[in-house]
């Protein structure tokens, strides 16, 4: 392994860490197609928060080069792709950056190589999607000339305890000898273990279902939600009483953004109704998660009817924007939802969020976000994601006397807040 020499395919919030992990032991060369992502990084500036400029300085130059020219990777023996796995605005997977990345890699495979996927796919996508990509291209015979592998990532954006080489890795390989190698590769610099998957479509469907559970854990407490609203019973209350037994699972209502556990299952669902059975839970699930936004919004209009008020011209403000606490990224909020939905009943809506880039949340939403919180100014105030920093923001003093605060995450725990 001394000579190994890894070319990282994406240099994401997967590809980034991993590649910096690897540059501790081994030459790394990170490409990405983003020409400004790899500018920044060579000047020490991630823009996802996940490695200070002290960590990328401390291997780049010497054991990392990031570079956006394919023929930089050329000489790599092993490649790991980390693009994204987006959906298409039919929900249906969009393999677009994953095939591109595996021609990529085509382009530079010679005999003896390994290429290792680490993008959240359904099960089946390394074998049946990218291996005849790679054979085809290059004219090399798999499992005779290349080999391949996956290792599903498990990272957590903005979780500084849960870092990349502290969780244990599952990985695959083609052949036995294959498992082996990577399950060696990557046990030099995972402090917390291998796992060692029995086939290739295991490690997919592991990684896939990990985010599906949780989005259908989060889906059934929504649900509850939504019951006990009727019902005038506190939800978070209820999960009190209920996570006293050794047995129940500790899951709170909210909303369900981002590129991965909103994301993921409706890779599985595709791959599940392709071969001929339509998953009933799975997408409920999807649909519940969904449908918070509107929920919250026609409890804070009900509120506001029960005291004479009404939505039209009334100002809300949202706190956070971003699709998870402590973390910069935008992709798939369901902030905007809860936005747009705001407008529909004629709501005046800010948005605060201190994480976000200011460019980037233009881009985004369409709109600027505020830059500084004024005092009593807001009918409405919505704590839509739990940032660190709103824990010195006190809700009261924003709204105007009479206003109301949801908090959606049950962050500021204080009795005269509405909550999910
Ligand atoms: N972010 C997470 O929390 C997380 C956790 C576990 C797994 N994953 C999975 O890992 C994969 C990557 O996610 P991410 O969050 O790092 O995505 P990301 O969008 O942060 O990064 C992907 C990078 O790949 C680059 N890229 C796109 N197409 C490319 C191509 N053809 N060639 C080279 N580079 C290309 C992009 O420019 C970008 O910099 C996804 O499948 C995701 O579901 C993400």
């Amino acid at each position: 392994m001394k000579n190994t020499s890894i070319g990282i395919i994406g240099l994401g919030y997967v590809g980034l860490p991993l590649a910096v992990a690897f540059a501790s032991k081994y030459q790394v060369i990170g490409f990405d197609i983003n020409e400004i992502r790899i500018k920044e990084l060579n000047k020490g500036f991630d823009s996802t928060n996940e490695l200070t400029p002290g960590q990328l300085s401390k291997v780049m130059g010497c054991s990392l080069k990031l570079t956006t020219v394919l023929e930089d990777v050329s000489d790599c023996t092993t490649f790991i792709v980390t693009v994204p796995t987006p959906v298409t605005s039919s929900k249906s997977p969009d393999l677009t950056p994953v095939i591109k990345a595996t021609e990529s890699v085509s382009k530079v495979l010679k005999k003896r190589d390994t290429v290792v996927y680490e993008s959240t796919v359904y099960p089946g996508v390394t074998e049946e999607v990218c291996v005849p990509i790679l054979e085809e291209k290059t004219g090399l015979k798999f499992n005779e000339d290349f080999f391949v592998g996956y290792s599903p990532e498990r990272i957590n954006p903005g979780d500084k305890k849960h870092t990349i080489t502290k969780i244990t890795k599952v990985v695959s390989g083609s052949t036995p000898e294959t498992l082996k190698n990577l399950s060696a590769l990557y046990g030099s610099i995972i402090e917390a273990g291998i796992y060692e998957a029995p086939t290739i479509k295991t490690a997919e469907a592991a990684k896939v279902i990990e985010n599906t559970q949780r989005d259908i854990n989060i889906a059934f407490v929504n649900e509850l939600s939504i019951i006990f609203s009727k019902m005038g019973i506190d939800t978070h209350e209820v999960l009190k009483a209920a996570g006293t037994k050794w047995n129940f699972l500790n899951f709170f209502p909210g909303l369900v953004g981002g590129h991965c556990i909103g994301v993921d299952p409706y890779y599985l669902a595709f791959k599940s109704e392709a071969l001929g059975y339509t998953p009933e839970m799975i997408l409920a699930g999807r649909r519940i998660n969904d449908s918070m936004p509107t929920f919250i919004v026609s409890q804070i209009v009900k509120h506001l009817l029960k005291q004479n008020k009404t939505s039209q011209n009334a100002k809300a403000l949202i706190l956070g924007a971003t699709f998870k606490e402590n973390c910069p990224d935008l992709r798939n909020s369901k902030v905007v939802d809860l936005f747009h939905e705001l407008k529909e009943f004629g709501f005046k809506a800010d948005i605060f969020d201190p994480e976000a880039d200011p460019e980037t949340f233009l881009k985004e939403y369409g709109f600027q976000k505020l830059s500084t919180l004024s005092k009593n100014q807001y009918d409405v105030l919505i704590l839509a994601v739990s940032h660190d920093s709103f824990k010195e923001l006190n809700p009261k003093e924003l709204i105007k006397e009479g206003g109301v605060v949801f908090d959606v995450k049950g962050f500021y725990k204080d009795k005269d807040f509405l909550y999910l």
